[in-house]
């Protein structure tokens, strides 16, 4: 099984990024390498997450929103992590069930034990290896990922982006709080430096853990979630 590798945080924290950054510096280590993201990730699940992040859908009820989301998770994990997993490749995925637990748990306030267990319904208790979770305050993150969809006029993935400062300060103690239960999991990045900043910090996490884990051989695990 290879490695799995999940970037948490808020909107504009710099997951896109720095996972972007990270697959070039391990593929010119000769890793082979998958790139995907959450909702989303494969034909099926990107049409879900269409619906997931239009700013039209306000109107969705939070626990279609959960099912949606677990509905995505388990066409995901099914036709592209696991399959990548057992050809022994490292998966970087941008978001994952960390931020369903943030999201729907914690910001808006769904039951944290319903959440586990449709996590662990959706990914067959597939857990990641490592989570990197960028850290930073709200308002930097929320002031990036504006500046993006303005630059990109017309976003229609920007259904998070519109709510309250409040509900992203929740959601960023819902990650830290995670971070805490799942210490052996988990590493905190700093992301309210500039990119090549945050990029040294998450190089310095990773080789650490992922040296750690090597020597420990146990990657893409099904515990620990
Ligand atoms: N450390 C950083 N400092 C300043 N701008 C950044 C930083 N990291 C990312 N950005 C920019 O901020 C925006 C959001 O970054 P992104 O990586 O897409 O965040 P996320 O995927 O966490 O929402 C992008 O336009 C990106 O170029
Ligand atoms: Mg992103």
């Amino acid at each position: 099984m290879g490695f799995f590798i999940t970037f948490e945080g808020v909107e504009g924290c710099g997951k896109t990024t720095q996972l972007r950054l990270l697959k070039e510096r391990l593929e010119s280590c000769g890793e082979k390498v998958i790139a995907t993201r959450e909702p989303g990730g494969c034909p099926i699940a990107d049409q879900m997450r269409a619906i997931l992040l239009d700013a039209k859908n306000s109107a969705i009820t939070p626990l279609a929103e959960l099912l949606l989301y677990a509905a995505a998770r388990a066409q995901h994990v099914n036709e592209v992590i696991v399959p990548a997993l057992q050809r022994g490749e490292t998966v970087l995925c941008d978001r994952f069930t960390d931020a369903t637990v943030a999201y729907q748990g914690h910001g808006r306030g769904l039951d944290l034990t319903v959440i586990g267990e449709l996590n662990r319904l959706a990914t067959g208790a597939l857990a990641p290896s490592l989570t990197v979770l960028i850290d930073c305050p709200v308002e930097i993150g929320l002031s990036r990922a504006l500046a993006r969809i303005e630059a990109t006029s017309g976003a229609r993935e920007e259904r998070f982006e519109l709510e309250s400062v409040r509900f992203h300060e929740r959601v960023r103690e819902g990650y830290l709080a995670l971070a805490a239960a799942f210490p052996e999991r988990f590493v905190i990045v700093d992301g309210s430096g500039d990119v090549p900043r945050t990029e040294k910090l998450v190089t310095q996490a990773l080789s650490t853990r992922i040296d750690a884990l090597k020597r420990g051989g146990s990657p893409a695990s099904q515990a620990g979630s």
